[in-house]
């Protein structure tokens, strides 16, 4: 792993049923940074417990839900690290530092939080407020140059540089007497995906695509057949109208909207090129395309989870690694914030 000069993390949360809005927000960029940089790609179940606990049989199938994923789409954990954020202690360690670095001002400014709290702030976990903090635990544990994100987490990247930034500042004096020179954690850059980072149902443009959805319809699954994902897309919502000539048609037309997104993001291109050449096209044949599109893209990783799901060994066996691997870097930055705050090692 020596190679690589700059190193990426991203966490995805096991939430069960990951969907297109997954794939498209975080998890197809992944495969593609492993030939520039260190990759550690990691499974979030610490925060997937902020909102509600899981059944922990359920926990631990979603866990190898997002492994088979990773894994699927390309990531190659010998050459590069998957890991499970549990099995590394030193996250929640990190955690309790960054806790005393971090503001309350700043956590209180969390739009993520206002929006997953809603009116029941008073209810909620601790967990969910502080889970901005755990989140920068995850990213500095590591000295994460760049963290490939969806654009919703925009803000919580804002806040793990802001922390950086204080504990470089604050620990100054500390951070130099112990060979670390200026600063000790790099501050770190989004990579922020291109089209399509904020996925809407299928059914309803202005809801995002959601695997706590009641309807199926309303998202494509990662696990789902070449015959639910045509039907699917036959079956979104959309209005009367052809398709608009350009990104200024899609005012009132989220559902066109996003299904140009979708596209796009699919094909590798440009919401104005698809409009180049889809605009005043009809729903029918524009749907034609993208499902041949989405099959396309989809189909072979489906396979591939499908494989992958039916051997579990094989799966724990990778994430086993993946966890010692993560754990020597992590211990190495926690044995020098011990040092520079005056914990003892
Ligand atoms: N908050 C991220 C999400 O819900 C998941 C996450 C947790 C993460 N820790 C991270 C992403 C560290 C990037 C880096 O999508």
């Amino acid at each position: 792993m020596a190679q690589y000069e700059k190193r990426v993390f991203s966490g995805v949360q096991p939430t069960g049923n990951l969907h297109l809005g997954n794939y498209l927000g975080a998890i197809k960029r992944f495969a593609d940074l492993q030939s520039s940089y260190e990759c550690i790609y990691c499974i979030v179940d610490m925060h997937a417990v902020t909102a509600r606990w899981t059944d922990p049989t359920e926990l631990r199938t979603h866990v190898r839900e997002v492994a088979a994923a990773y894994i699927a789409t390309g990531i190659n954990p010998k050459e590069h690290v998957i890991f499970v954020q549990s099995q590394v202690a030193e996250h929640a360690e990190l955690a309790w530092v960054f806790n005393c670095v971090a503001r309350m001002g700043w956590l209180n400014r969390m739009t993520q939080f206002k929006d997953k709290a809603g009116k029941n702030s008073e209810n909620v976990s601790v967990g969910l407020f502080d889970y901005p903090v755990l989140m920068a635990a995850d990213i500095l544990l590591y000295r994460a140059h760049y963290v490939p994100v969806g654009e919703v987490q925009k803000q919580h990247m804002e806040l793990t540089r802001d922390i950086a930034q204080k504990f470089n500042i604050d620990w100054a004096d500390s951070i130099a007497a112990h060979g670390f020179g200026e600063a000790y954690f790099p501050i770190p850059e989004a990579l922020i995906q291109g089209e399509a980072t904020r996925v809407m149902s299928l059914r309803d443009g202005a809801k995002k695509m959601s695997k706590s959805d009641l309807s199926d319809y309303s998202r494509i699954n990662l696990t789902d057949s070449v015959d639910a994902i045509r039907q699917k897309i036959r079956k979104a919502k959309t209005d009367p109208e052809p398709l608009p000539l350009d990104h200024k048609g899609f005012a009132g037309r989220p559902e066109a909207e996003n299904l140009v997104s979708i596209f796009a993001a699919l094909t590798q291109t440009s919401v104005d090129d698809v409009l180049k050449e889809y605009g005043g096209t009809q729903f029918s044949a524009f749907k034609a395309a993208l499902a041949d599109a989405a099959v396309e893209h989809l189909a072979p990783i489906n396979a591939e989870m499908r494989r992958l799901l039916a051997d579990p060994a094989y799966i724990d066996d990778v994430l086993q690694n993946g966890a010692e691997k993560a754990k020597v870097i992590a211990a190495e930055t926690m044995r020098a914030v011990r040092d520079i705050v005056g914990f003892r090692n």
